[in-house]
């Protein structure tokens, strides 16, 4: 598994090779989650490559970007193991030089869900995705469910902007109990590592009551609420039943509709969502 640190030199690698090249854009301190895309770029493409960057533009000032977790010796291990083809593992000056001034915005999906709490956020995913795309020209780039906003806006930008890459996207991936996989569950305490189940419980609720028939997205809607009133440790964030094209909030589910949540433990924020499919 080859190593880059800088953009001519994965780029002079990626020259030698023509045929289908699988992208897996992370963060780092990888889980099984990351892995899951690493596989299905593994079986879909001649070649995987993986970036592990953490994108300071996504971040906003009073987030978590000095403390994310890292273990890029582990992370390296991990993707070796799994045969990953090369990694580009950028510094912050490498992808924002100075003088650095381009920025990528899609309008109207980025303002709500993660976007209202976080107004920056999808500014600084879309700039940083769209530059690894034109740096690693990937036929196929693999995306989380888990961040089903982040896939959905990745979505509308490789539409709107005509880039020639299939984005596929990935099952969320879960811990045995049901909570879904995060590098930001290395943050919470035990009691907070318990409290977190009530977001997977919240998932299986709305899942459960669309199998029994409900079509009421109010009524899912404040089920959630009221679970997640129960547990003390957690604090909604937002709570939502959504189009799952638009992430317009809708009353009735008539068609695909994305419940989701964020709730926040302490000062550690996670996030877990389905698609419900009429
Ligand atoms: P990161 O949080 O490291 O996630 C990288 C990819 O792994 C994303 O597509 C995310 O949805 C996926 N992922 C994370 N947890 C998952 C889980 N439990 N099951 C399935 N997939 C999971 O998302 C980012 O990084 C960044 O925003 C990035 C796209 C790399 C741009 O900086």
């Amino acid at each position: 598994m080859l190593v880059h640190r800088t953009i001519a030199d994965f780029r002079a690698w990626r020259a030698a090779w023509s045929g289908s090249v699988g992208l897996v854009p992370t963060m780092g301190y990888l889980h099984e989650g990351h892995l899951s895309l690493v596989r299905a770029s593994k079986r879909d493409c001649a070649i995987t490559v993986a970036t592990i960057f953490v994108n300071p533009t996504q971040f906003a000032p009073t987030e978590d970007l000095s403390t994310y977790p890292r273990d890029e010796a582990r992370d390296l291990d991990l993707l070796k193991a799994e045969r990953v083809d090369a990694v580009l593992i950028p510094t912050a000056d490498e992808i924002y030089p100075d003088g650095y001034a381009t920025y990528v915005e899609v309008e109207g999906l980025t303002a709500r869900l993660e976007g209202a709490s976080r107004p920056t956020h999808f500014r600084g995913v879309t700039t940083v995705v769209m530059k690894l795309l034109q740096i690693m020209r990937p036929q196929r780039a693999y995306f989380g469910q888990k961040d089903a906003q982040q896939l959905a806006v990745v979505r509308r930008m490789v539409h709107d902007l005509n880039v020639p890459v299939e984005i596929i996207g990935q099952p969320i991936v879960r811990e045995p109990d049901g909570l879904a996989m995060s590098s930001r569950n290395v943050y919470l305490t035990p009691e907070q590592r318990q409290a977190a189940l009530v977001l997977s419980r919240c998932v299986r609720m709305a899942e459960q009551w669309f199998t029994d028939g409900v079509r009421d997205a109010t009524a899912i809607r404040d089920e959630m609420h009221a679970m997640i009133a129960e547990e003390p440790l957690a604090e909604v964030d937002y709570v939502s039943l959504a189009d799952a094209e638009t992430l317009q909030e809708i009353d009735h589910i008539e068609a695909p509709a994305l419940a989701s949540l964020a709730v926040r433990f302490g000062s550690t924020r996670l996030i877990d969502n389905t698609t419900l499919t009429p």
